[in-house]
Order: C-alpha cells, then sequence, then structure tokens
C-alpha cells in the first residue's frame, strides 16, 4: 500500500508536469514559405513573441523590420538576429503611446521602403497600473488598441504596394471578457489592470473585423491571433503587484516557451492556407470560431468612427 501511495505521488510529480507542458506546446506552424524580397514590420519586436517571430520571419529571407519604443533594447535585439546570417534586419523607433511617434514612425519608415507585405501589431502591455498615454488614453487602451489603430491607418499606402500584404494582430482569447465603454474608457474610478486589457483586446478585435470589411476591395487581409499563454515579459506588472506569486513563478515554465508561441502568429504571416482569408480568428495554428463579443457589427463601425476622432484621423 504504501508503495502504491509513493508510486502514485512520484507519477503526478512526474508526470502532471509533464502532461501540462506537452499540452502547452502547442501546434507548429508547419509552412515551408520562404520570404525573400519581402518587408515585415514587427512592433515590440526585441523580445518575447515578437522577437522569436523576428527569428522565425529572418530564417525565411526576410527583411525584418524591429519597430521598438526602447532603441537600445531593439539594437541588441538586431545583433542578435543578425548572427542568423539571413534575412536583413533593421531597427526603428516606435512608440505606441505616442501619436507623435507614431507619425514620425511612418514618415522615416516611408524613406526606406516603398511597398510593406506584413504588418505585425505585437506590442502590447499587460497589467499596467492605471497611467495615461502622451496623448491622455489609458495605457491598456492607448497602446494595445489606439496605437496600432493609427499605425495600421498610415502604413495602408505601403501595403496597398505589396502582392499580397498581411496585417497580424498579436491578440488574446481573452477579448471575450473585454467590453467597450465609451464613456468610462479614460476614468481611472471605472479602470481595472486586467479588465482594461481584455477590453483592449476586444477593441482589437472588433478592428480587426471591420478592416477587413472596409478592405474587401483590396488584397490587404487581416488576422487576429491568440498565441496561447507564453512565458514572456508581459506578466511583469502582475509579479510586481503580487510578490507572492513571484516565489512561485517556477510554474511559467508550464507555459509555452516564445518559440512555441509565436507559431500561429507566423503561420497568419506566412501560410498558403490562409492567403485568401481576412477577418478570422486564429489559435494553435488553425482557424477558429469568433466569439459573440466580436461580432457585433454596429459596435465595431461605432469604435471604428471613434477612433478615427482620438487618433486624429478625421476631425
Ligand atoms: N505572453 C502571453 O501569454 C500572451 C498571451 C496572449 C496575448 N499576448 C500578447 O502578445 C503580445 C506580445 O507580448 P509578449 O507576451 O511577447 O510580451 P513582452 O515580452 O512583454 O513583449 C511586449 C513588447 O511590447 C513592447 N511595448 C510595450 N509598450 C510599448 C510601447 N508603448 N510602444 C512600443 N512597444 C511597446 C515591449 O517593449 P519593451 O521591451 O521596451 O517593454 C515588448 O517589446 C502582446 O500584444 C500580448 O498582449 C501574450
Amino acid at each position: 500500500m504504501m508503495l502504491l501511495t509513493i508510486l502514485a505521488v512520484v507519477a503526478i510529480i512526474i508526470i502532471l508536469p509533464l502532461s501540462i507542458r506537452y499540452y502547452m506546446k502547442g501546434a507548429t506552424c508547419t509552412s515551408p514559405v520562404k520570404l525573400e524580397g519581402k518587408t515585415v514590420i514587427i512592433t515590440g519586436g526585441n523580445c518575447g513573441i515578437g522577437f522569436e517571430t523576428a527569428r522565425n520571419l529572418l530564417l525565411r529571407g526576410a527583411r525584418v523590420i524591429l519597430a521598438c519604443r526602447d532603441l537600445n533594447k531593439a539594437k541588441s535585439a538586431a545583433e542578435q538576429l543578425s548572427e542568423l546570417g539571413s534575412g536583413v534586419v533593421l531597427v526603428e523607433k516606435l512608440d505606441l503611446s505616442s501619436f507623435d511617434s507614431i507619425r514620425t514612425f511612418c514618415k522615416n519608415i516611408k524613406q526606406h521602403i516603398t511597398s510593406l507585405d506584413i504588418l505585425i501589431n505585437n506590442a502590447g502591455v499587460y497589467f499596467h497600473p492605471y497611467a495615461e498615454t502622451e496623448d491622455g488614453l489609458e495605457m491598456h487602451m492607448g497602446v494595445n488598441y489606439f496605437g496600432p489603430f493609427l499605425l495600421t491607418h498610415l502604413l495602408l499606402e505601403l501595403l496597398k504596394k505589396s502582392d499580397s500584404p498581411r496585417v497580424v494582430f498579436v491578440g488574446s482569447v481573452i477579448y471575450k471578457c473585454g467590453k467597450i465603454d465609451f464613456d468610462n474608457m479614460n476614468k481611472p474610478e471605472f479602470f481595472h489592470q486586467h479588465g482594461a486589457y481584455c477590453d483592449s483586446k476586444l477593441a482589437c478585435a472588433l478592428f480587426c473585423r471591420e478592416f477587413s470589411n472596409r478592405m474587401s476591395d483590396t488584397n490587404i487581409n487581416i488576422y487576429y491571433v491568440h498565441p496561447g499563454i507564453v512565458n514572456t515579459n508581459i506578466s511583469r506588472n502582475i509579479l510586481n503587484s503580487f510578490p507572492l506569486i513571484q516565489k512561485v513563478s517556477a510554474f511559467k515554465s508550464l507555459f509555452k516557451n516564445c518559440q512555441e508561441g509565436c507559431q500561429t502568429v507566423v503561420y497568419c504571416s506566412v501560410s498558403e492556407e490562409t492567403k485568401d482569408q481576412s477577418g478570422c480568428y486564429y489559435s494553435e495554428c488553425q482557424r477558429d470560431e469568433w466569439a459573440n463579443q466580436a461580432l457585433d457589427k454596429q459596435l465595431a463601425i461605432k469604435l471604428w468612427n471613434f477612433s478615427e476622432k482620438v487618433t486624429g484621423l478625421i476631425e
């Protein structure tokens, strides 16, 4: 009996984490597509999912521009990526918490490239304490949604010059918990660190669907990706807020590593299977159904019009 108990405990200690790790690993993008002659912009490409996406696309021969808020981090990431000896890696300053920075980035980039094949809206913040962007927007909504909204619009001209342009949003399944409250978006008294993140990811989902409708007469396709639960720096604010969690942060090694976490992003960036699809939701390298929250067309239109005003695209 004693022996059986010991065996059961050992099995739980060894087999359970291994099973969780195996389950978490997720799907792999097996597409052999090469990207020689193609230009890619990855926001927040200096670390995490963005960095591994950059590595994967460089190995396919792409020219990859790391659009990052910290140029020192971007340069050191670019140095590491250059060692791959494949593709071309460039860096350019982009702070998504500043509309000025986004406009300057787009102006500068147009001096270096004449067309853009893949835009990956990857950069994001999570569980940020209440703070406002340079333009007075709540930080999650500003960096995760309004910034990419403006960026994508300002890069449209370059995207339209590509043969088969793609825009990939690194979103999250958590968009299902989001809500769009136009009246209280910027009010600290209604703010919740997790809730604001969910709201920003729902806004991105609504944007993807509306963008796809509005671009139906162009060849631009847009994809919304849930990467899975990935062991990255995104949890830094939650770890700072709950020091106790730091003590058991070893459980993070059960999550996907960044190489595993970038697979669906890469899949949507290159796969032939997704070539003629747009406005869809992807997880584990396959298309999945949108939840009702993302299917509200009137809300998507209202948010689009609201965002055009907030970002200064229209008066
Ligand atoms: N990890 C997950 O489990 C998970 C799950 C679902 C969705 N996601 C999404 O995946 C995306 C990538 O996150 P990650 O997990 O790879 O986290 P990460 O390692 O923290 O990467 C986030 C990137 O965004 C950049 N960033 C933050 N604020 C910015 C700003 N104002 N302007 C420009 N760049 C900014 C960061 O730059 P710095 O290095 O300078 O801070 C970093 O490069 C995010 O959109 C996140 O919401 C992640």
